[in-house]
Parts: structure tokens; sequence; C-alpha cells
């Protein structure tokens, strides 16, 4: 997800870029204001947590693209690409250690196992929201 900062920062396009340059293979994809709703279930985990109720006021707070990335190893590579959570300990070359401000103003949120990853994408697509094709260099990138 690329959070209301990276949108109003206009760092759609370089965020998405860095995926497509990467190899990955791009599924689903949406430019939506969440709901109360639907923020409050991605991060129902972190309900009672000091920064639970900025981080729902920053994340409704404009909007949000959500996208659907495949490809071999793609959850641990696409964290690898985001960097650390707190923009002052994430590495130079990842989106955030390049662009975020803060631990909140973070820019980009990514899935952090296969089983969230479903759960986050039944969140916020339909199954028939998602797109199924073949890329022309598939078969150097498995
Ligand atoms: S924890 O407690 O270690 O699991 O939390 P952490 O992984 O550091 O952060 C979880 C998500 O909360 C966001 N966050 C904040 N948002 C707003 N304000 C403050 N102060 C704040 N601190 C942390 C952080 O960006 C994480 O968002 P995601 O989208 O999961 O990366």
């Amino acid at each position: 997800m690329i959070k209301p900062d990276a949108v109003g920062r206009r760092l759609v396009g370089e965020c998405i870029r860095r995926f497509e340059q990467r190899g990955f293979k791009l599924a689903g994809l949406k430019l939506q204001v969440l709901t109360r709703e639907q923020a409050e279930r991605h991060y129902g985990e972190h309900q009672g947590k000091p920064f639970y109720a900025p981080l729902l006021a920053f994340i409704t707070s404009g909007p949000t693209v959500q996208m659907i990335w495949e490809g071999a190893d793609v959850i641990a590579q696409a964290r690898r690409m985001i960097g650390a959570t707190n923009a002052f300990e994430a590495e130079n070359g990842t989106i955030r250690g390049d662009w975020a401000l803060s631990n909140r103003y973070n820019l980009v949120h990514a899935s952090d196992a296969p089983d969230t990853a479903e759960r986050e994408i039944a969140l916020y697509f339909d199954v028939n929201e998602l797109v199924d094709y073949s890329m022309p260099d598939e078969h150097w990138l498995q």
C-alpha cells in the first residue's frame, strides 16, 4: 500500500517504478481513501498501542494506493526494498530510506507474510479485480 503521504508527495509513480524494475508483476491496483473500518481491520493488531489512534487518523487522511505484486520471494524482497519502519533506520536506496520522514510518515506498507498478504488483499480487492496474465520475460524470472 502506498500511504497518503506518498500520494501527497507525488511519489506514487516512483514506488510503482521500483517494483516494476525489480521484475515483479502487477496483479491488482486501486486508488481509494480507506474507511475507518478498513483501517481498523488492517491495523487491528496494534489496537491499544500509543500510536494506534494517530496511525488510523493518518491512514484515513487521504488516498492510498493498493497494489498486488507477484514474483519469486516477493514478500521478503518487497520488505527489503521498502526498508525499516522508522525512516531514520531505513537504509539508503530503500523507498523509506530515500524519502520517508518518520515512523508515521513512512510512505508505504508491505504485507509481512503470505497469510497477512491474503488477509490484506481480501480487505481491499474483490476476487474479480485480480488480473491473471503472463509477462513476456517470465521465463527469466522464475
Ligand atoms: S510494532 O509495535 O513494533 O509492531 O509497531 P511497528 O512495526 O513499529 O509499526 C506498526 C505500524 O504502525 C506505524 N507506526 C505509526 N503510525 C503513526 N504514528 C506513529 N507514531 C507510529 N509508529 C508506528 C508504522 O508505520 C507501521 O505501519 P505499517 O503500515 O505496518 O508499516
